[in-house]
């Protein structure tokens, strides 16, 4: 199995021991690629549209999200850790997803998507993890993938990772260990209602566009290329 790892933080601190051991499962026999941001892509998407109405390979920043994304796209499990910041997505991880609108069902989905599967794992000291979670789930369902699991956790003892009592560790690490365990087989994610909703809306939407427009927009294109319009 190929697996992508996005990491949300460069800090080794609790992020980081929390996807280390959710690996730790799954290191025998797969491969595994990691990101950690904002190292691996240290620019904001900066609004210019040329992936919309262009070439995503065209982006200011396609040194950067090109390789991400091909990467993504041959995975079969991705997995997003990512600590909350302001009861959201850290900055850097919104970057990340800012860059890849231009894969949404809305734009040009790649079909490889419909059928990976995902995971997020996020921490907070307390607050509820939903919201950042969220950010990172809708982006993903946008993109197609359905399989979409979440592990959140409230440390609840403190923010740095040997502050945490034993017991709180053993317990954040069992939690983890199990909930990997649910991947160390390979299937292929289901392409879920949601997603086949979202994708008839988007085909409606690309259909009564490609009516009005002298030729196909780059999206269109897209769709018509895939056998999908
Ligand atoms: C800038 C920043 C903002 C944070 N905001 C929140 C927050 O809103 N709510 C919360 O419960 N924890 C918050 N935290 C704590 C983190 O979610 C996380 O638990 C902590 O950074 C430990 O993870 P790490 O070692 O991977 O950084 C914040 C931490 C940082 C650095």
């Amino acid at each position: 199995m190929k697996i992508v790892v996005i990491n949300g933080t460069e800090i080794k601190g609790c992020t980081y021991q929390i996807k280390e051991t959710f690996l730790s499962v799954l290191r025998d026999g797969n491969e595994i690629i990691e990101y950690y941001l904002p190292k691996d892509l240290p620019h904001f998407c900066i609004g210019c549209k040329t992936c919309f109405f262009k070439d995503e390979n065209l982006c200011p920043h396609a040194s950067y999200t090109i390789p991400i994304w091909n990467a993504i796209l041959k995975a079969d499990l991705l997995i997003f850790a990512a600590p909350v910041y302001a009861l959201r997505v850290p900055a850097q991880m919104k970057a990340l997803l800012d860059h890849f609108c231009c894969h949404w069902m809305v734009h040009r989905p790649d079909k490889d998507m419909f059928t990976k599967r995902a995971v997020i794992l996020t921490n907070s000291i307390g607050a509820p993890n939903n919201s950042a979670q969220k950010d990172i789930a809708t982006s993903l369902n946008w993109m197609g993938i359905s399989d979409v699991f979440r592990l959140g956790f409230g440390l609840m003892e403190g923010v740095v990772w040997n502050d945490l009592s034993d017991k709180r560790r053993d317990k954040i690490k069992c939690k983890t260990v199990n909930f990997a365990r649910k991947y160390v087989t390979h299937k292929p994610g289901r392409k879920g209602l949601k997603v086949r909703i979202f994708f008839l809306i988007c085909k409606m939407i690309h259909k009564g566009l490609l009516k009005k427009e002298k030729s196909p927009s780059a999206d269109n294109q897209h769709w018509i290329n895939n056998g999908w319009l």
